[in-house]
C-alpha cells in the first residue's frame, strides 16, 4: 500500500527520497511523486509526479537536476481514482504539499464543505480534501504545527500524512492514526517514513510513532505530540534491520530468496526451542501461563496466507492439544454478529502486524470483551503486536516480495509451538512426544533445505503449466489450507486462474471443470487420507484431467500417462504442511518467470494492506 518519505537535512535530500521510495516500492504502488522546497532565495514548491515505476520519477529528478534540503515523497496504490499523475501524491493546496497512507472516511463532507469555501479539486484523491482543509486552517491557525493539529482532528479514516509548506520552510510535520509510521533521527537531519527499510540509508535510531501523534522535524530537533498537543516521549530504537536482509543479492526476485531463505528463517523463529529444554509457554510472553491454563477455545483470525497458516493450525489444535478452534478471515469477523466468550484465546496472525482487517478483528474481539488475546506476527513493533497481550515474534526477516513465503512457513512454525505449549499445559502431551515433536522441529530447517533441492524438477513442470488458463488444488486434511496457499500463490504472481478445494468435495461439483485442459495438483503426503485422496485422483484421471501430484516418502502413488509424481524426500508427520508448501511455492514462482509476470509486484497488489 501507499508508502510516504519526509526528510529535512543539510543535504540534497532528492537521492534519499527517492532511495526511500524505492525500498518501499515491495509495499505495492501505481504511481509515485515528491515535492521539495528550494530554499535558495524564496521557498518554492516544486512537485514531480509519475505514473509507474519510482525508475520514472528519479528520471525526472534527474532530467531537472531537483535538489532540496526538505521534501515529501509518497508512492500510491490506488483507492479513490484511477491510478494516474493527477491523483498521484503530493497534492497541493497554495503552497503547501501533503502526501498520505490510509483513507479518509468522511472525505465527501469535507470535500462538499471546501467546494464550497470556493476550493477547487483536481484529483478523485481524498487526500486532496486534506491539503484543502490545511490550506483554510492555516488562515486562521498561522502555526503549521496546530494547524496540522487542528486538520487531523477532522479526519475521520486511517492515514499517515506528511506536510511541507513554502510559508515555513524550516519544518516538515508528520501525523499517523490507522497507517503506519516511525521517525529517523540522522546525523544531519530528520526523517519519518512508513517503514524502517526506506531509512537504513541514512540512519539505525528510529521511533515509532503511535497512534494519534503528531510529530515535527527541523534540522536539528523533533517533538511528537498528542492530537491535541500534549507533548509525549516515545523511546528511540536501534534498528536492528541488516541492510543485506532487504538487498536482493544473488537473486532474480525478491520472492526466489525468500522461498531460499526459509531454512534460516525457519531456524531463527524456532531458535526460542534450541536448548535442550521442553517447551515452556512463556515463549508466548509473561503471563502466558496463566492464559493458556484458562484457555478453553480458540479463535484464530487472519487474512490471505496468514489465514492459510490458521487454518492449518486448526488441524493440529484439535487433534493434538485436543482444543476446539475456530478460524475466520478477519474481514469477516469484524463485521459478523458472533457470539464472544471470555475463555477464547483469540490468535491473530500477520506478517505485517499492519493489516487494517486484522487489526480491526482483534480490537472488534476485544470490544467483545475476549482480552486473552496472542499476536503470531514478523514485525516486532508493528500495531497488531502492541494491541496483544501475548506475542510471538517470526523472525522471518523482512518480507519484500509480495506473495507471502517465508512469512507463512514461520507463522506454521509459530501454531506449532502454540499447539504443542496448549497441550503439554492440557496434560496432552507426553514426555516421549514432546521429545519428538521438539526433534522434528529443530530439525525442519535441514528438511526444508533438502526440499529446495527439487527446484530443477519444479521448474520443468511450471514451463508446462504456464500456458494454462486455470488449475485446480486438491487436498485434505490438514494439507487442504495447503491447497489453499498453492492457489493462492498460482493465482497472485502468475494470473492463472486457480480453485483450490478439499478433495472430497470434487464430486460435489468442481469434477465438472475436469477436462485435458485443466492441471490438477494434489498434495499426497502419506497420511491417513493418502487412500481417499488417491480415489479423489483416479476420479479426475477417468475425466482425462492431467495430474500433477506431490507426494512424499512412503505416498506410493504411481506415475503413470497423465500422472506425473514429484517424490518429496520424507514424510514429516504433523509438520509436513511446512514442507508441502514449499514446491508449491516454487512452482507458482517458476510459472510467473515463465509468464514473464512481475514476481515482486503483481498487478494491483500491495504488500501490507492498511486499508480496509
Ligand atoms: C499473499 C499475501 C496476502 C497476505 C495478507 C495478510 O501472498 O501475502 O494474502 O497474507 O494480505 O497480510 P499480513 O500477513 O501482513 O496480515
Amino acid at each position: 500500500m501507499c508508502g510516504i518519505v519526509t526528510a529535512i537535512a543539510r543535504r540534497n535530500i532528492v537521492p534519499v527520497l527517492l532511495e526511500g521510495l524505492r525500498k518501499l516500492e515491495y509495499r505495492g504502488y501505481d504511481s509515485a511523486g515528491l515535492a521539495v522546497l528550494k530554499t535558495e532565495g524564496t521557498p518554492e514548491l516544486t512537485r514531480l509526479r509519475a505514473v509507474g515505476r519510482v525508475a520514472e520519477l528519479a528520471a525526472q529528478a534527474d532530467a531537472t537536476q531537483l535538489s532540496a534540503n526538505i521534501g515529501i515523497a509518497h508512492t500510491r496504490w490506488a483507492t479513490h481514482g484511477v491510478p494516474s499523475e493527477r491523483n498521484a501524491h503530493p497534492h497541493i493546496s497554495g503552497g503547501l504539499a501533503v502526501v498520505h497512507n490510509g483513507i479518509i472516511e468522511n472525505f465527501e463532507e469535507l470535500r462538499s464543505k471546501l467546494q464550497a469555501k470556493g476550493y477547487a479539486f483536481t484529483s478523485e484523491t481524498d487526500t486532496e480534501a486534506i491539503a484543502h482543509l490545511l490550506h483554510d486552517k492555516l488562515k486562521t491557525i498561522p502555526d503549521l504545527f496546530d494547524a496540522v493539529r487542528a486538520t487531523i482532528a477532522e479526519l475521520v479514516g486511517a492515514y499517515a500524512i506528511g506536510v511541507l509548506t513554502e510559508a515555513d520552510p524550516s519544518r516538515a510535520i508528520v501525523a499517523r492514526k490507522g497507517s503506519p509510521l516511525l521517525l529517523g533521527i540522522g546525523e544531519d537531519g530528520h526523517y519519518a517514513a512508513s517503514d524502517t527499510a526506506a531509512l537504513l540509508q541514512v540512519t539505525r535510531k528510529v521511533v515509532y510513532l503511535e497512534d494519534g501523534d503528531v510529530a515535527e522535524l527541523t534540522l536539528d530537533s523533533y517533538r511528537v505530540t498528542l492530537q491535541d498537543g500534549t507533548p509525549v516521549e516515545r523511546p528511540v530504537n536501534i534498528s536492528s534491520l541488516s541492510a543485506d536482509a532487504v538487498e536482493l543479492g544473488k537473486y532474480r526476485h525478491y520472492m526466489q530468496k525468500e522461498i531460499f531463505e526459509q531454512p534460516q528463517a525457519l531456524a531463527n523463529t524456532l531458535e526460542i526451542i534450541a536448548g535442550g529444554g521442553g517447551i515452556s509457554p512463556q515463549i508466548f510472553g509473561a503471563e502466558a501461563v496463566d492464559v493458556l491454563k484458562a484457555t478453553r477455545r480458540v479463535l484464530i483470525l487472519a487474512c490471505g496466507t496468514s489465514y492459510h497458516s490458521g487454518f492449518t493450525a486448526r488441524y493440529w489444535l484439535e487433534s493434538v492439544a485436543k482444543i476446539p478452534c475456530t478460524v475466520e478471515i478477519a474481514s469477516e469477523y469484524r463485521y459478523r454478529e458472533s457470539v464472544p466468550d471470555a475463555d477464547t484465546l483469540v490468535v491473530v496472525i500477520s506478517q505485517s502486524g499492519e493489516t487494517a482487517d486484522t487489526l480491526a478483528a482483534l480490537k472488534h474481539a476485544k470490544s467483545l470483551g475476549m482480552t486473552k488475546t496472542l499476536a503470531i506476527c514478523n514485525v516486532p513493533e508493528s500495531a497488531i503486536v502492541r494491541e496483544s497481550a501475548l506475542r510471538l515474534i517470526t523472525r522471518a526477516g523482512p518480507e519484500i516480495g509480495v506473495a507471502s513465503t517465508k512469512a507463512f512457513t514461520t507463522q506454521l512454525a509459530a501454531l506449532a509451538l502454540l499447539t504443542l505449549a496448549l497441550s503439554k499445559i492440557n496434560g496432552h502431551l507426553s514426555a516421549e512426544q514432546e521429545a519428538g515433536y521438539l526433534n522434528q522441529l529443530r530439525h525442519l530447517p535441514v528438511a526444508v533445505a533438502k526440499v529446495l533441492e527439487l527446484e530443477p524438477e519444479i521448474e520443468k513442470w511450471a514451463q508446462r503449466f504456464a500456458g494454462k488458463h486455470h488449475a485446480l488444488f486438491l487436498g485434505r486434511g490438514s494439507h487442504w489450507p495447503i491447497a489453499m496457499e498453492g492457489a493462492l500463490k498460482l493465482k497472485e504472481i502468475s494470473y492463472i486462474h486457480a480453485e483450490s478445494y478439499a478433495a472430497g468435495e470434487l464430486k460435489h461439483g468442481p469434477l465438472a471443470l475436469v477436462d485435458k485442459d485443466m492441471p490438477v495438483i494434489a498434495v499426497a503426503p502419506a497420511d491417513e487420507l493418502l487412500e481417499k485422496l488417491k480415489s479423489n485422483l483416479q476420479e479426475v484421471r477417468a475425466r482425462g484431467g492431467e495430474l500433477y501430484v506431490f507426494a512424499d516418502a512412503g505416498s506410493e502413488i504411481p506415475e503413470s500417462e497423465g500422472v506425473h509424481i514429484l517424490h518429496m524426500p520424507e514424510h514429516y508427520g504433523m509438520l509436513s504442511p511446512i514442507l508441502h508448501v514449499i514446491p508449491l511455492q516454487l512452482l507458482s514462482y517458476h510459472a510467473a518467470l515463465v509468464k514473464g509476470t512481475d514476481v515482486d509486484k503483481p498487478r494491483n497488489l500491495a504488500k501490507s494492506v492498511t486499508v480496509e
